[in-house]
Formats: C-alpha cells, structure tokens, sequence
C-alpha cells in the first residue's frame, strides 16, 4: 500500500516535532509493507511570513489530494496582533472547515508509568481513559453574525439537526468499540442550543439502545473531570465547551505534552497534537515529541486501519516512560531529562525491539 500525506509543521515546536514525526514513518514504512509520499506545505505564521496568507490555496489543493494530513502546531506572538483573518489560529479554523473534519476525537488516557506525574491523585486518576469527542467545524467557532466594533463584540453559537446528528452518532459509534458508555456535555439549563442539542441527541440514542447515555452541565462536567474521571467514557461536546474541556483532561493524564488528536470527516482527516506552538521552547530541542509521535499512531489506526502499528507506538511509549526518560514539561525528580531528539531516538529503540518480539512470538507459534 501507499498513502499520500501532507505534511504541516507550522510554528513554533511544530517545526521541530514533526521532523521526529517523519522519522517514525520512515521506520513504520520500513518494517511494514507500506509506503508514504510525503508533501511538506506552510500553514500558520509561517505561511504568513512567505506569502502573506496563513493558509494558501496551494496547501489546501494539497490536503485535498492525500489520504491523511499531519499537523504540527500553528501559532506565535510574532503573530498575535494581525487582523483576525490573518492569524495562524483562522488557518487551522479554516483547513479544518475546508476539510469539513467534524469529529475531532482526543483521548485522555494515563500512561501507567506516568501516574505520579500528574496533579492528581494515584488512586482517583488510576485507569483513566475516556475521549473527548468534540464538534468541531460548527458551534460558536464558526456561527454567524460576528464581529466587533467600538461598542460591543458578539459571536453566536448555533448548530443545525443535521450537525448535532452526525456527531451525535460518532459518540455512538466510538462508544460501541469502548466502554459503551456516552456523557453528553452541554448548558442546556442556560443556552437554547444546547437544549436543542440534548434533544437532537436523545433521538440519535433510539438507534443505540446498548449505549448508556447521560447528560451533564459542562461546568459540572469541568468538576467531575478532576473529581472522579473513571467515570467517563466518551464524553460527546460542541466546539468550544470540547476545547476547554479536552484542556482539563489534558492535564490531569500529566502534560498536553502528550496528547494526540484525530479530526476526522466523511472524506478526510488530520492528525495533529493538542498541544499549541510552545513558542517560549521553540527551536531549543526541548518539546515532547510524544503527542505528536502518537498523532501518528491514530492516524495508522483510523486511516490506513494499521492499528497493529498505532499499537506498538503505544507499546513503545509507555516502555520508554518506563525507562524513566522524561522532557522538560514531564520532568519528575530521579528521572532522566532529555530532548527532544533524545526522546524519539528512544521511542524508535523500543519500537524496534517490541516489534521484533513480535516477530519472534509469531515465530514460534
Ligand atoms: C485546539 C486549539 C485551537 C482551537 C486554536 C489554536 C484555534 O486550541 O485545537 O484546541 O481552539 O480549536
Ligand atoms: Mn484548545
């Protein structure tokens, strides 16, 4: 097989781990029967910088023609004072309507030797592992009228049938594979929209009679993620209540560091890092390249139905936060801190060596 990918480094970090991100393809593309061509393109700042346009036809033509499209970070102070439409952020906002990538699925999930990193406590964190499914092409993200002027800002947040339906039916469809469980985030007690929401969603639950459905408040939501998030499978949410609450949950599994993200449509998907540009690190060898080695996993899984490979990335992961190798943002006392090329050098070793036990297990069966 071959598959086409466009590569997006974009600002900041995202330059420098997604140069570790290539280097994970080659290795998958070596030890599997599999092939990638490979076209880098700009987005963000960067883009900005060349050709005065964050986000240029060129690119988005690009996105169109590939099976998958990885993504790094987009985003800078250099950045921060442009017009609204010039900012690196519209880019991504714009390549993800373009695409129509509606489902963006961010795991939150503790990597077991990782437990003591995180702001929580062992025992409220220990077998955390739920999704955020968060809309995310519509919502007050995307919602008309906008705008500011001298008097007032607005913005609107509205969503159609058939927008709350089909990502209504994904929550429904990820919970089948999982825990089948589903928790539908909304502000129903306050904003229409989401009563419209809970409603749409109700109906969508009649064609899933084994899923278990519930609703929650999502400022109660923000509590019971830091109180209690076992209880959590897949927790179903619009734009921008998913963009705070994927934060949270971010952060208690230890560091945005290291969480991946797939944004996924009918025809076409990305892959990216939750976490934004860090341009306080950028170019200082410094970032954790683990959320974007793991984005590469989720694409294997999704679009190219190599869960096999995304599973020994995993497997490598977790074997190397074993060995006690940390990046400055997961740094722990009595663990060794390296960098970023560091980190991935190891991830490559262990990927290599799970792979070849593999390989000799299967062997001797
Ligand atoms: C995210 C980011 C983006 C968002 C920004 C960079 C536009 O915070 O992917 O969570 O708000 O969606
Ligand atoms: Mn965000």
């Amino acid at each position: 097989m071959s598959y086409k990918i466009t590569v997006l480094p974009g600002d900041g970090i995202g330059q420098e781990i997604m140069v570790q991100a290539l280097r994970f393809l080659k290795v998958v593309a070596e030890k599997f029967d599999v092939s990638f061509q490979l076209e880098e393109k700009q987005i963000g700042g960067t883009s900005y910088d060349l050709f005065g346009n964050p986000l240029t036809e060129d690119t988005l033509e690009s996105c169109y023609a590939s099976d998958a499209v990885l993504l790094g970070a987009v985003g800078g102070y250099k950045w921060e004072s442009l017009e609204h439409h010039l900012k690196p952020e519209a880019a991504l906002l714009k390549l993800r309507k373009s695409l129509d990538l509606y489902a963006n699925i961010r795991p939150a999930r503790v990597y077991k030797s990782f437990l003591e990193a995180s702001s929580l406590k062992n025992e409220i964190l220990d077998g955390t592992d739920f999704v955020v499914l968060r809309e995310l092409t519509g919502g007050i993200y995307f919602g008309q009228p906008r705008g500011y002027d001298k008097n007032e800002g607005y913005n609107t947040m509205r969503y159609s049938r058939p927008e709350v339906e089909r990502i209504a039916r994904q929550a429904f469809e990820i919970a089948k594979t999982r825990g089948k469980r589903v928790t539908s985030v909304d502000k129903a007690n306050v904003l229409e929209v989401s009563q419209f929401w809970r409603e749409v969603g109700k109906e969508v639950h009649k064609d899933y009679p084994e899923i278990e459905l519930n609703h929650m408040y999502v400022d109660n939501t923000a509590m019971q993620i830091v109180r209690n998030p076992r209880q959590f499978d897949v927790m179903l949410t619009s734009n921008l209540f998913g963009d705070i609450l994927s934060d949270i949950a971010g952060m208690i599994t230890g560091s945005l560091g290291m969480l991946p993200s797939a944004s996924i449509g009918e025809k076409y998907a990305l892959y990216e890092p939750v976490h934004g540009s860090a341009p306080d690190i950028a170019g200082q060898n410094k970032a954790n390249p683990i959320a974007m080695i793991a984005s590469v996993a989720m694409m294997f899984e999704y679009s190219f139905q190599m869960s096999h490979a995304a599973k020994l990335i995993d497997e490598a992961i977790e074997r190397t936060l074993k060995k006690g190798l940390r990046t400055v943002d997961i740094q722990q006392q009595g663990m060794k801190l390296v960098s970023t090329v560091e980190m991935t050098d190891a991830i490559i070793n262990q990927f290599e060596e799970v792979a070849n036990e593999q390989a000799v297990g299967m062997f001797l069966l």
